[in-house]
């Protein structure tokens, strides 16, 4: 009981400060001059960003956050879906989410599946399977959200086009992920399922692999491992590397668009998107970036985003545009 009052207490003070900032100008402005509309010749169109890290003390966070999301509400028509690669919420508290299913459901008539992940802020401050009802709970609450199974984070979603696999942590970690071998010998079969019906296939971890995405440098920490998903990264990179037509989607990073944002490495390709929350790090360090990702009969696009301020990032920056032939 007492920790629903403090809960309330969080969430109440959280709501008063984003209502704050919606109405003292400090939001940037939208444009609504190039809303996100779905290609006619695409097949499956969705958005993809990480880390909104929404907090119950650092509230500029949410207001980022709420940014993001406007832009999606200007869509024409709904997107296919919207995937958030993790750390929904700074601290994995009942408040935090609480205000992120709020911020959501005022888009989410224009998203047709809300797909999210655990991020190392999710998992890494309580007992793991309380953690794990608590976010199931939370993504329940998000009319269109797709909640994972009870006991674990990952699983799959198929579509016609293309299908989903989402990763997540099979234990508590306060920076990587630890990937069970039922995990894996998961992803591989979902992998060689989807490769028999020739369908690209987007997995979606939190941390991206060791050395890939700018790693180690880009995390600025010390250890090999830093800033990736830590000591499994060998054996997910052998699951991956042995199919075709495979995305590695991450957060994590906090990178703006840059060199580093896209890897291509034959069968299977690393895209490192920014973060919807905190500040990016790089030349290209707008808040609420990330990408809007067409799948094609015969090529993916993917278009980077600037969702704060409604444009698409200027094609000169690197990785604003990537398109990628699929493997038939
Ligand atoms: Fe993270």
């Amino acid at each position: 009981m007492k920790i629903r009052k403090v809960s309330d207490f969080y969430y109440r003070n959280m709501d008063a400060e984003l209502n704050k900032r919606l109405t003292d100008g400090s939001l940037p402005e939208l444009s609504t001059a190039e809303p996100i509309v779905k290609q006619p010749d695409a097949l499956f169109t969705f958005a993809v960003f990480g880390d909104p890290q929404v907090s119950h003390y650092m509230f500029a966070r949410e207001a980022t956050f709420y940014a993001t999301c406007r832009d999606l509400k200007t869509m024409p028509e709904p997107l296919d879906a919207l995937c958030i690669v993790g750390d929904i919420a700074e601290n994995g508290m009942s408040c935090e989410y609480r205000m992120v299913a709020k911020i959501l459901n005022e888009v989410s008539d224009k998203i047709n599946h809300i797909v999210m992940m655990p991020g190392n802020h999710d998992i890494r401050l309580r007992a793991f399977l309380v953690q794990q009802l608590l976010f199931r709970s939370f993504v329940k609450s998000v009319q269109n959200g797709v909640p994972p199974q009870k006991g674990k984070y990952w699983f799959a979603c198929d579509f016609d086009a293309c299908r989903f696999l989402i990763m997540g942590s099979d234990r508590g970690s306060f920076e990587g992920a630890h990937i069970s071998h039922r995990q894996l010998k998961w992803l591989e079969s979902e992998l060689t399922d989807a490769e028999e019906q020739n369908k690209p296939v987007f997995v979606m971890n939190h941390q991206p692999l060791k050395k890939t995405n700018g790693l180690p440098g880009a995390w600025q920490g010390v250890g090999s491992w830093r800033g990736s998903v830590g000591h499994r990264s060998e054996a997910l990179r052998t699951v991956l590397s042995a199919h075709k037509n495979v995305f590695f989607l991450t957060g994590h990073l906090h990178q703006g668009v840059c060199p580093n944002s896209f890897e291509d490495y034959g069968s299977y390709k690393c895209l490192n998107v920014p973060t919807v929350g905190a500040n990016n790090h790089g030349s290209c360090n707008a808040l609420s970036q990330g990408y809007i990702i067409s799948v094609f009969r015969d090529r993916v696009e993917m278009r980077a985003r600037l969702f704060g301020t409604g444009e698409y990032v200027p094609e000169d920056i690197p990785n604003a545009f990537i398109s990628v032939p699929l493997d038939k």
